[in-house]
């Protein structure tokens, strides 16, 4: 987590360390801080609380500086206030430091780093990585970059870091292991930061940092590159695809607002040149490059975190219904330390929005160790998933601001519809007839989207009725059990309510003793396999007093009789009615929190992307 903006050039460096840090806040937004220089001088501005509170802060402090380092922070080492914030000063006051990431052994450098005499100021671990850089500067004579080597050659972790030196004005120094970071290569200056949105305005031309990477940013010079092993890298600078606009809110309240409404261009947006009706073809770059290992796997192994999880879930009764091969479904996080069966037969497939959540990451590197196939299904073009992978697709949903995951899950679900029925087809494992209708129906979901969008008003309503509710239950059959699931993470995360989501069936076993006349049921019941079962279930509910919100198809007349109240949405195969049901979902939840005053966009305790275990 942590988002980190830095400028080095002609222009005011403040300006666009500030704007930047705001568009970075989805990572983490529990302090901000920039240090610029004037003259020699390091200003140092760092305040507890969200970006606004520095802008305030240091509203009439002197800022003039065309160098720059800024951070917004996500607590892992000592709480959120003033004096963990980054920028963090080396002892001396010469070298200043951002990082996002963890230093795992920073407490053994810390004591050796005290024993030579170093005093702390804050409980960081980003503060010992300066006082040792400090420190090899000093007692080694060695250049800024080459102690930057040295100390990260010490440094067991994750970093993404930029160091600023008082005494040379012009000049950052940047390096990054597992945690991301872009430059952006301007005219005669360096723009840095953890994703390409603070970089758009201002240049397309942008080098991703590579693992082991350490670059020297130098106003009107080359970019200058190499590794840790102090090896020379010839940069390669790309162009990046992303525009402005996306990243902006467009006149809607909230990103997670705009976001929803995105879905039915985000969803064509997956299927774009890789749906081809016309001739009942699916094109997914990666499944053509690895067909025969696909259409042989033992199986394939999904690993993903939250909402990625969920999507795996839709993942797994896709390819299970219509391919036959057999699916598992790993939270990365466990996948990563329980030594895995895996082999070269096993296609293990990452989902991530971001690209970068660590758990996932880490699951892949275990299961590459083990020869399997890696696929990646990620959002962010040139995230590290992206490129640990063999193979994959992009999911192409746009950017994704609102820390709550909603265009981002459909893409996902669009992604892995077109990878089922892809294999389906290739391996003759379900009849032509269905292929080609599910095709179809798979490319009027956009229309549907629309259509369910429509249900925002009643949607509205009973969130009004509802928003003081103490606790949620969501309850979903066979596809739409993860969007159960999904239904009650999106509640939670940013209403900050107790939802859970439950399989309908299970809840006998248990949750049907906390049903009373307090407690909202969200029952998906679409007309489809278990529709009967789930009616059911509704009935066991009601017979306790429960509230039933009940999400059917349209025309239903059963549940209507039996609920309180229906949203009705528009009729799609099984297979792809996650795509639909999740729609009203995700509204209930947006309007719920705006109803609790929450923070929708930036829920507390929350980042966009994990990247710390
Ligand atoms: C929920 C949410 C998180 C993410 C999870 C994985 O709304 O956003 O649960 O889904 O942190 O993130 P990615 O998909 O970036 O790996």
């Amino acid at each position: 987590m942590c988002g980190i903006v830095a400028y080095v050039g002609n222009k005011e460096a403040y300006p666009i360390i500030l704007k930047g840090l705001k568009r970075l806040e989805y990572r983490g937004y529990d302090s901000a801080g920039v240090a610029l220089l004037n003259q020699k001088e390091i200003l140092l501005y760092k305040k507890k609380g969200k970006v606004s509170k520095l802008e305030d802060y240091a509203a009439d402090k002197e800022k003039q500086s065309t160098i720059g380092i800024g951070h917004t922070r996500w607590a892992t080492h000592g709480p959120p206030n003033d004096v963990n914030a980054h920028p963090h000063l080396s002892g001396d006051g010469r070298y200043v430091i951002i990082h996002n990431g963890i230093i795992e052994n920073y407490d053994s450098l810390k004591k050796e780093l005290i024993n030579r005499g170093h005093e702390f100021k804050s409980d960081t671990d980003t503060e010992v990585l300066v006082h040792l850089i400090e420190d090899i500067c000093q007692n080694e004579s060695l250049s800024l970059e080459d102690a930057v080597r040295t100390a990260l050659n010490e440094v067991v972790g994750a970093y993404a870091i930029v160091v600023m030196d008082r005494e040379t004005p012009d000049q950052l120094i940047a390096a990054k292991n597992s945690s991301p970071l872009v430059i952006g290569v301007g005219d005669e200056d360096f723009y840095l930061a953890s994703d390409a949105t603070p970089i758009i305005e201002y240049t397309k031309n942008v080098v991703y940092l590579e693992d082991g990477q350490i670059a020297v940013l130098k106003k009107g010079e080359e970019i200058k590159l190499s590794n840790i092993q102090n090896q020379t890298v010839t940069p390669y600078i790309q162009e990046l695809e992303m525009n402005l606009e996306a990243i902006e809110k467009g006149g809607y309240e909230h990103f997670m607002l705009k976001e929803i409404y995105e879905q039915p261009q985000s969803i064509r947006n997956s299927t774009l040149g890789r749906l081809n009706l016309k001739n009942s073809l699916i094109t997914l770059g990666g499944i053509e490059e690895f067909e025969s290992k696909f259409l042989n796997a033992n199986r394939i192994i999904f690993v993903a975190c939250g909402t990625s999880w969920h999507s795996a879930l839709v993942g797994e009764y896709m390819i299970e219904d219509v391919a036959r091969i057999p699916v598992e479904v790993e939270y990365a996080s466990e996948f990563r330390y329980r030594n895995p069966i895996i082999n070269e037969k096993d296609i293990v497939i990452a989902i991530s929005q971001s690209g970068e959540t660590a758990d996932t990451l880490a699951a892949l590197e275990i299961a590459k160790k083990k020869g399997a196939t890696i696929y990646g299904i990620c959002n962010v073009v040139g995230s590290s998933i992206a490129r640990a992978t063999d193979a994959g697709s992009y999911t192409h949903a746009g950017p994704e601001i609102g820390v709550a995951s909603t265009k981002a899950f459909t893409a996902q679900i669009t992604i892995l519809a077109l990878m089922a029925l892809s294999l389906a087809n290739k391996k003759g494992s379900i009849a032509k007839s269905r292929y080609h209708n599910l095709l179809s129906q798979l490319n009027q979901i956009p229309e549907l989207v629309e259509k369910a969008l429509e249900t925002n008003d009643q949607v509205k309503y009973i969130a009004d009725l509802y928003q003081n509710a103490k606790n949620f239950l969501y309850l979903g059959r066979g596809y739409n059990f993860p969007v159960a699931l999904e239904g009650a993470l999106k509640l939670k995360e940013i209403s900050y309510i107790h939802a859970e989501g439950y399989p309908a069936a299970e809840m006998k076993h248990g949750p049907i003793a906390l049903i009373d006349e307090e407690m909202p049921v969200v029952a998906i019941a679409t007309r489809k396999g278990s529709y009967e079962k789930v009616v059911s279930n509704i009935q066991e509910v009601k017979a306790r007093d429960g509230k039933i919100i009940a999400i059917v198809t349209e025309g239903d007349t059963t549940v209507r009789e039996m609920a309180d109240h229906v949203i009705e949405i528009p009729e799609t195969d099984e297979f792809l009615d996650p795509l639909i049901t999740v729609i009203p979902l995700q509204l209930l939840s947006y309007h719920v929190a705006v109803m609790r005053d929450c923070n929708v966009d930036q829920p507390r305790n929350l980042a966009k992307s994990v990247t710390v275990e």
